[in-house]
């Protein structure tokens, strides 16, 4: 079994880049029926799914928009804390359909701060995708229109997820060593 090591932490081969190619095939066909009519505007969220974004984003054959956006923390006023915004959104959504593409959804944290900023801004819908997806681990309630692969509650990396940055590269994706 392949194996690689990023950090003080060692991974092994789990799912092979023609696995996760065969998963972007089937989210991009079920896209181009569902969504062809509709006025779309994708939403990639940065850092981890630019290349799920790129390779998803060559297969799909309607008219649409790519846009991409990143969740960044700052430290609001001393009894907030930290407080979320989304930078990076410069279209205007209103009566678009969205579809925010995530690399994986784990808690749904993100997912959920993402939805509660882009509802005010009156779209027509949104749905969500996202290459792979934690049912085991997922808390929200928002439903996931489309999920390339469901995984269990490991830690993974490549493809996009990191490690401490690192991994990102990776054709692979690999899952930690107990
Ligand atoms: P959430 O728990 O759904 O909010 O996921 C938060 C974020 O944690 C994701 O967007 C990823 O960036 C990161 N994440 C969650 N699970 C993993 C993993 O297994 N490997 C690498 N990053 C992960
Ligand atoms: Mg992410």
């Amino acid at each position: 079994m392949k194996e690689i090591t990023l950090l003080d932490k060692k991974f092994e081969l789990y799912l092979p880049s023609d696995k996760i190619q065969d998963a972007i095939k089937k989210v991009a066909r079920n896209m181009n029926i569902d969504l062809c009519n509709e006025e779309v505007v994708f939403l990639a969220v940065l850092n981890g799914s630019f290349l799920f974004a790129a390779d998803l984003y060559r297969r799909i054959e309607f008219n649409s928009i790519i846009s991409f956006i990143k969740l960044a923390s700052y430290q609001g006023t001393q009894s907030v804390g930290t407080v979320k915004s989304l930078i990076g959104l410069n279209e205007d959504i209103k009566g678009k359909t969205i579809v925010i593409l995530e690399d994986i959804i784990d808690t749904g944290h993100t997912i959920k701060k993402i939805m509660e900023i882009l509802k005010p801004m009156e779209p027509k819908s949104i749905k969500i995708a996202t290459l792979l997806f934690k049912p085991g681990a997922y808390k929200g309630t928002d439903a996931i229109d489309y999920a390339g692969i469901d995984i269990p509650n490991d830690f993974i990396v490549g493809y996009g997820l990191d490690y401490e940055g690192y991994g990102r590269n990776l054709e692979d994706i690999y899952q930690i060593k107990n």
